[in-house]
């Protein structure tokens, strides 16, 4: 039997991606990153991503195919992360698999770019059910349960800033650059967690709130500054460090404890971060519970991760009308409302 051959294309935020699989192995994963158009302005510019997706989607699909040895007329269906992201940038995945998807006649499927982040977790280890995942990125943080392939279900999330966000802005009052998740994650292993901040974990459920830590660290820096006192750098980073991910993690322990779940997922670009990868390979065996931990290739944005997600879809035959538009807020339950 001939194995499908799936290509899909990721651009919701700063990289432009594309990835092809057959029989659901991955041939290629090409991905053009903007981050150093980017840095200057100390975050993603959405209106340069949409122009410059524009001007990178024809070679990262062409060097795609290349390394995939596929050619197009040998696709069986387009894949195109719809939604979350950036509206602008969401619409070149989209318009390039529309177009690819009516020439060459092939289903066109519409791809959830957080369930994707969970489901490139399977080019480690098969996802094991009920499991959590604990989906960390730029622009999102969220505790979702899945019971089955294909179930979501968001018993947490944050109320204002993502934490990929919140690491991104003390990164700049700090002048470490952007994004800022690496230079903090490395500092912080240099310091000692000496100051008393705020956890942006909620009292009660498994909400958080990122906003008032990032204001919090903020203003410390600015006042200190004022006072011509002298910052410790490093132990800043490690104390941010150290109340961010505990926040994640104490309430990643206490969900999975409630929902019984077998395996728990880091996701997201966060989920790169030294500190919660011990964390989580530390805490979560103790009370047996499997930790998926994927490579850091998969834990950024690529599509490699839609393929994936795709192909489950491409099964329960969801395939989108060449009327299909992109949802910069699309709700992970909502996977099948497009
Ligand atoms: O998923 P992702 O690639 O894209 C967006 O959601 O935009 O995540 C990017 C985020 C950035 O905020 C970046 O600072 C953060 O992931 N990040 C990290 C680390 N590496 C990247 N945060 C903490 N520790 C890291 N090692």
């Amino acid at each position: 039997m001939k194995e499908r051959v799936i290509l899909a294309i990721e651009s919701s935020c700063d990289e432009t991606a594309v990835a092809i699989t057959k029989g659901g192995n991955l041939l290629s994963n090409a991905v053009s990153s903007q981050i150093a158009m980017h840095q200057k302005y100390g975050g993603v510019m959405p209106e340069l991503a949409s122009r410059l997706h524009t001007e990178n989607i024809a070679f990262t699909l062409d060097t795609a195919l290349k390394d995939a040895n596929v050619r197009l007329d040998e696709v069986d269906a387009f894949a195109v992360t719809r939604g979350p992201g950036l509206i602008g940038a969401l619409h070149v995945g989209l318009q390039a698999a529309k177009t690819l998807a009516l020439i060459y006649n092939k289903p066109l499927i519409p791809v959830h770019h957080l369930a994707a982040h969970i489901y490139a977790a399977e080019y480690v280890t098969p996802l094991k059910f009920p499991l959590l995942a604990i989906v960390v990125s730029g622009g999102n943080t969220e505790l979702v349960i899945m019971e089955d392939h294909l179930s979501f279900k968001t018993i947490g999330e944050t109320k204002d800033d993502a934490i990929g966000e919140c690491y991104d802005k003390v990164a700049r009052v700090l002048n470490l650059g952007y994004p800022g998740g690496i230079p903090i994650d490395r500092l912080a292993k240099t310091g000692e967690a000496t100051y008393k901040l705020p956890s942006p974990a909620l009292k009660e459920g498994y909400d958080f709130s990122f906003s008032g830590l990032k204001t919090h660290v903020i203003n410390l820096v600015n006042n200190t500054k004022q006072r011509g006192e002298e910052l410790n750098v490093p132990n800043l980073c490690a104390s941010f460090q150290k109340v961010a991910i505990d926040a994640i993690v104490s309430k990643g322990l206490k969900a999975a404890q409630e929902y019984n779940v077998k395996q728990v997922v880091i996701a997201g670009g966060v989920s790169a971060n030294s500190y919660l990868r011990s964390e989580v390979l530390d805490k979560f065996p103790k009370i047996n519970i499997e930790p998926a931990i994927p490579p850091l290739w998969c834990c950024t944005d690529q599509a490699a991760m839609i393929a994936k997600l795709a192909n489950y879809l491409f099964d329960e035959g969801i395939f989108a009308n060449y009327d299909l538009g992109v949802d910069p807020n699309w709700e992970i339950e909502d996977f099948r409302n497009y």
